[in-house]
C-alpha cells in the first residue's frame, strides 16, 4: 500500500538499501525500535550527528545513544565488563542501554557523546532496525525522534506529528511494542539505573545478583533529560491527582475510571505494560484534539509503573 506521506517508506529491501546510501552519505533517517522510532545517523560522522542535534533543536550537552546489531560490533568501541556481559547475554537484543567507558581508539564521534569518556550503547530488538544495522558497517547514533523536551514517536505517523516534513526519510516499522524508551544503566561503577524502563530494576538484580540502585535526582546530570521539562506534550500537566476541572483531560487506570468523552484510560484491564505502551499516544492524541491542560489520575509505581511515573513527572515540569 502506498503511503499518503512521501517521506514514509515500507521496511522492503529496496528501501533499506536506500536508507544504508542515505546513512553512507551521513544524512539522517528515521527508524523503529521496539521502544520509541529513532533519528538515525552514522555514530562515527560529525556530520551526520549534527544533523541529529539541529533537527531536534537538542542540546550539544546531551550525548547520543549509539546502537548497535551485536556484542562483536560494540567491541571497539566500548569497555566491556562482567556485569554487561551477563545483562546482554540475557536481555539483548533488547530495550536496554548500557553506559559503559568509550575505548581511546573507538571512532564514535567526540559530538555525539557531548565529549564525555563514556558512551550509551544500545541493541534494538525490532526485526527493521537489525536489518539496517546488519547491512551497515558503522552504528548508528539515534536518539528519539522528536524534537528535544517533546513526545517521543511511537509510529511513523508521529514522526511526521513531530517533524511535518523536515525529515525525508521515515522507515515504517508499526507501532513501538513498548512505547517507552530504553531503561538506561551506568556500568561504570556500581551498577545504577538512569532512567527507568520496561526492563526493571528486579529484573537487573536477579542477573547481577546484586541490588541496583536507581538514580531519581541527581545533582551534576549526567542524563540530561534527568532535570528540565521532557516528554512533554506542549500543555501543562497535574499528575497523582483527581482534581480536574472543566477543560481538563483526564487520564486515568483500570476498571474504575469512569467513561467519559474528557477521560482517556491507560489500560481498562489495569495492565501497566498496556499502560506504558499507550502512554505517549494518548497524551499526543490529547494535545491534538486541542485540550488545554491534563490531569492524571495516580498510576500505581511498580514495574514498568516506574517508567510511565517516571516520563509523567518530567512531562509535569514546568
Ligand atoms: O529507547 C531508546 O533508548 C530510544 C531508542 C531510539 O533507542 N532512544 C532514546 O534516546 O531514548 P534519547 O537520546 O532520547 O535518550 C538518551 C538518553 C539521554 O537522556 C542522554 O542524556 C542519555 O541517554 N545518555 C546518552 N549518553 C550518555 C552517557 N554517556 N552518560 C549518561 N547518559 C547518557
Ligand atoms: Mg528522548
Amino acid at each position: 500500500m502506498k503511503n499518503i506521506y512521501s517521506n514514509i517508506y515500507n521496511p522492503n529491501s529496496i528501501n533499506l538499501n536506500k536508507a544504508k546510501k542515505i546513512i553512507e552519505n551521513n544524512s539522517v533517517v528515521v527508524i523503529p525500535t521496539e521502544t520509541v522510532y529513532g533519528l538515525a545517523g552514522n555514530a562515527y560522522s560529525n556530520t551526520a550527528v549534527k544533523k541529529i542535534f539541529k533537527l531536534k533543536n537538542r542540546s550539544s550537552l546531551n550525548p547520543l545513544i549509539v546502537h548497535f546489531n551485536n556484542l562483536k560490533d560494540s567491541n571497539k568501541d566500548v569497555v566491556f565488563n562482567d556485569s554487561f556481559l551477563k545483562l546482554y547475554k540475557i536481555l539483548c537484543p533488547g530495550p536496554i542501554t548500557f553506559i559503559l567507558n568509550k575505548k581511546k581508539k573507538s571512532k564514535i564521534s567526540k559530538i555525539a557523546n557531548a565529549k564525555k569518556r563514556t558512551v550509551a550503547i544500545r541493541f534494538p530488538k525490532h526485526k527493521v532496525a537489525r536489518r539496517l544495522l546488519k547491512k551497515l558497517k558503522v552504528p548508528l547514533a539515534a536518539p528519539s525522534a522528536n524534537i528535544s523536551s517533546k513526545l517521543s514517536p511511537t509510529s511513523s505517523l508521529d514522526v511526521v506529528d513531530e517533524f511535518k516534513g523536515k525529515i525525508k526519510f521515515i522507515l515504517d516499522g508499526g507501532k513501538s511494542k513498548i512505547g517507552l524508551e530504553s531503561t538506561i544503566i551506568d556500568l561504570t561503577q556500581r551498577p545504577r539505573i538512569l532512567r527507568p524502563g520496561f526492563i526493571t530494576p528486579e529484573k537487573i538484580s536477579k542477573i547481577l545478583k546484586k541490588k541496583v540502585k536507581i538514580i531519581k535526582q541527581v545533582k551534576k546530570i549526567k542524563s540530561p533529560g534527568q532535570l528540565k521539562l521532557h516528554y512533554s506534550p506542549g500543555i501543562p500537566i497535574k499528575i497523582n491527582t483527581e482534581k480536574s476541572t472543566q477543560g481538563d483531560a483526564v487520564i486515568g487506570f483500570g476498571k474504575k475510571f469512569k467513561i467519559k468523552k474528557n477521560h482517556f484510560n491507560l489500560s481498562k484491564n489495569g495492565s501497566l505494560i498496556e499502560a506504558a505502551n499507550n502512554l505517549y499516544k494518548t497524551l499526543r492524541k490529547i494535545k491534538n484534539r486541542g485540550f488545554k491542560s491534563i490531569v492524571v489520575n495516580k498510576i500505581p509505581n511498580i514495574k514498568i509503573g516506574m517508567a510511565i511515573n517516571d516520563r509523567l513527572n518530567k512531562a509535569s515540569k514546568k
